[in-house]
């Protein structure tokens, strides 16, 4: 395959994952329980969606009433600008209303609102959706769907990986709320790390246990472990939301022993017994291989894994910055290199370590 269509499929094959209903359904329960008013009175974008298929569409329609909603707006994106194409069924609630037009079914984006009783039984619901071509193909960068994100206050998906550093810009150069779905890798992008260490985004409440499941057209291309045929879904552990909506997990501080506690009783080998925790040849920084393991009382910088992030309390922590950054500047990372050469990755013994946060305990 030419070079650039094997990056047109990766690109298809990493676009197309649809959430499910109950993890919707469970992320967005989390800030409900948090704040009840959350999206009373709001208008809420869905971009990026299939709203005759997408379960955010259908979550939200059907809780419009139950979270006070004022507006809600779904786009999707034209199946001919799509890189995946193949995959498209018309469906019958498509093709059967009188707005129907074959030629802009395949080029137009489509746009789904939900403001009002429509059917006259006096609920708002998912069968009070209305909805139009676009003038467009229903790209989130587009002049149309830019003017419905500034519209909106809270814009909420699962966009397309491959354009993820892209999706996430355009939301934050407009200053909105957000909730969206992404691979936990993307947190040490020079775009999105800033964000996290400056607590303008987050992670959101997660995954039933670190479980994120997906239905793609792709599904059957993946291994045992990843793709189950008896639910025809893939399920990756390392996805998670990014939010900046406040959530109570967010609060929660973690349960923590003391360092001599855990190189006593510590459950992992790599710690118990051991006189005391590792220390980076070129930072100054302990190394702490587990989240489970950050010692309570110490006070200097401490090296954890990026899945702490999902245990991240702003009370608890203060996060200074990554390794594994090619060398960007961060002044309290900078600070703590003990070579002068910015040698990105943490070593121990001159073995590279994964990719690590720099974490300190905030003063109590
Ligand atoms: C990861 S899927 C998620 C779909 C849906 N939000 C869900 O969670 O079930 C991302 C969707 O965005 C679409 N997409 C790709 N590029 C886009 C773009 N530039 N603008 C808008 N949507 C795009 C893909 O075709 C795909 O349908």
């Amino acid at each position: 395959m030419a070079n650039s269509k094997l990056t047109q499929a990766k690109a298809a094959k990493n676009d197309e994952f649809y959430t499910q209903y109950p993890d919707i359904e469970k992320e967005i329960s989390a800030y409900l329980d948090y704040n009840p008013d959350v999206f009373r009175g709001k208008t809420v974008l869905l971009p990026c969606d299939d709203p005759e298929w997408s379960n955010f569409t259908k979550y939200f329609a059907q809780n419009f009433e139950r979270f006070g909603l004022k507006k809600l707006i779904s786009t999707s994106y034209a199946v001919e600008s799509k890189t995946y194409k193949d995959g498209y069924q018309l469906t019958l609630f498509e093709k059967n209303a009188p707005q129907f037009d074959q030629h802009k079914s395949a080029r137009n984006g489509k746009i789904f609102t939900l403001t009002r009783d429509m059917t006259g039984d006096n609920k708002v619901n998912v069968e009070d959706l209305e909805w139009g071509y676009l003038e467009g193909d229903g790209d989130f960068r587009s002049a149309e769907v830019t003017k419905l994100r500034d519209e909106a206050d809270i814009i909420i998906t699962n966009p397309p990986f491959s354009l993820f550093r892209e999706f996430l810009a355009w939301i934050v150069e407009a200053g909105k709320q957000f909730v969206i779905i992404s691979n936990l890798n993307a947190i040490t992008y020079k775009e999105i790390f800033p964000l996290i260490k400056n607590d303008k985004m987050w992670l959101g409440n997660g995954f039933h246990a670190g479980n994120a499941y997906f239905s793609t057209p792709f599904a059957e291309e993946y291994g045992e472990g990843i793709y189950n045929p008896d639910t025809g879904l893939v399920k990756f552990r390392n996805v998670c939301w990014f939010t900046n909506l406040d959530h109570g997990k967010r609060h929660q501080p973690l349960p923590l022993m003391t360092m001599a506690d855990n190189l006593k009783f510590s459950t992992h080998k790599e710690l118990k017994g051991k006189q005391g925790y590792d220390r980076y040849d070129n930072y100054d920084a302990i190394e702490v291989p587990f989240t489970d393991a950050i010692p309570s009382d110490y006070e200097g910088v401490m090296g954890v894994p990026i899945s702490f992030l999902d245990k991240y309390s702003p009370e608890q922590f203060e996060i200074l910055g990554t390794s594994d950054r090619g060398g960007d500047n961060i002044p309290e990372v900078d600070a703590i290199r003990l070579t002068k050469k910015k040698m990105d990755s943490c070593l121990i013994d001159g073995k590279k370590v994964y990719k690590r946060l720099f974490i300190k305990r905030r003063a109590n």
